[in-house]
């Protein structure tokens, strides 16, 4: 079957269920095209929250689908591909964070919305990419544990030196295989070029770099931006809505290894059989559910 052929059934398919397809800004070029809604965590799981349907049907990775089941317990959620995970979520357990919560008593414990339903469960606050200055910010407690993401926790710690930052090891194993020489390479290659990277970059090159956002964020700054040439350093999937939304302006991947693959699982034919089959149905047990609600949407009341 071709992908034309696939895609109408999957316009047919989705009638049948009352599902609506979502897609994140890292999945294949041809998700994102059959999607009815692309953009980055948080705006996915506000409008998760919010979109009428019966069904939804999450083009992304686990903790994702995991999070819009969490906050619409009655809706079916369908992860196409079981399998696409996240390496970084997985790199953080409930007892590491019981761990840290009793060697900071009466710290705030703020997670990165890439963690499980049950480290959320365990955890006071969420936050995505976007808002995780805000919500920080926005915390009574001077102290906050923070897991997974040490980068993305690095990000924020700098931009509030009044609060005291106890981070999680963890990592993005996509944006941490790129370092300064590519960013420096690609500068001398494309001289005045801004520079946009996600804050999971390693700190060398979120504090040389013209642009620290979420990929919504990144996506804006291009927008926005009078330069032909941006250079970016996320995850190359992005580049599909960037190169549809400024045609006229180029952009250069910092690394070709910039690329998930997580994120890269979901095809046509898995969307497709997703909403012919009912697979895979996500399930949260619902005490852990219920806690990790409170999680998601003491973020969800900040970050508004
Ligand atoms: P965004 O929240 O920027 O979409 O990022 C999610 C993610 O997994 C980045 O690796
Ligand atoms: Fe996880 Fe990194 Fe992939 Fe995002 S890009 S889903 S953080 S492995």
């Amino acid at each position: 079957m071709n992908d034309s052929t696939i895609a109408e059934q999957i316009q047919g398919l989705k009638k049948a269920r009352n599902a609506v397809i979502v897609a994140h800004n890292y999945q294949n070029d041809e998700v994102q095209e059959i999607a009815d809604a692309v953009g980055d965590s948080f705006y996915l799981s506000k409008l998760c929250a919010t979109n009428p349907a019966q069904c939804i049907v999450f083009c992304g990775v686990g903790f994702m689908a995991e999070s819009a089941k969490i906050l619409s317990p009655q809706k079916t959620v369908l992860l196409p591909e079981r399998q696409a995970g996240c390496p970084m979520a997985d790199s953080v357990t409930v007892e590491d964070v019981r761990a840290l919560k009793a060697q900071h008593p009466g710290a705030a414990v703020m997670c990165y919305i890439n963690t499980s339903a049950e480290v959320k469960a365990e955890c006071d606050v969420c936050c995505t990419s976007s808002n995780a200055v805000k919500i920080a910010r926005a915390l009574p407690q001077r102290d906050i544990i923070f897991v997974p993401d040490r980068n993305l926790g690095h990000f924020v710690a700098m931009q509030l030196p009044e609060k005291n930052f106890f981070v999680h090891d963890g990592c993005c194993v996509t944006h941490t295989r790129i370092g300064l020489r590519e960013l420096e390479a690609a500068r001398k290659k494309y001289p005045g070029a801004p520079v946009a990277v996600h804050p999971e970059c390693p700190p060398e090159l979120v504090d040389v770099a013209d642009f620290t956002g979420s990929t919504s964020e990144i996506i804006d700054f291009c927008r926005r931006s009078p330069a032909q040439c941006i250079l970016i350093g996320t995850e190359m999937g992005i580049l599909h809505t960037l190169r549809k939304d400024n045609p006229q302006k180029e952009f250069i991947l910092l690394s070709p290894r910039l690329v998930c693959s997580n994120m890269k699982m979901t095809t046509l034919e898995s969307v497709r059989r997703s909403l012919d089959e009912g697979r895979y149905v996500v399930e949260v047990e619902e005490s852990i559910r219920l806690r990790a609600k409170t999680c998601l949407e003491r973020m969800l009341a900040i970050a508004g």
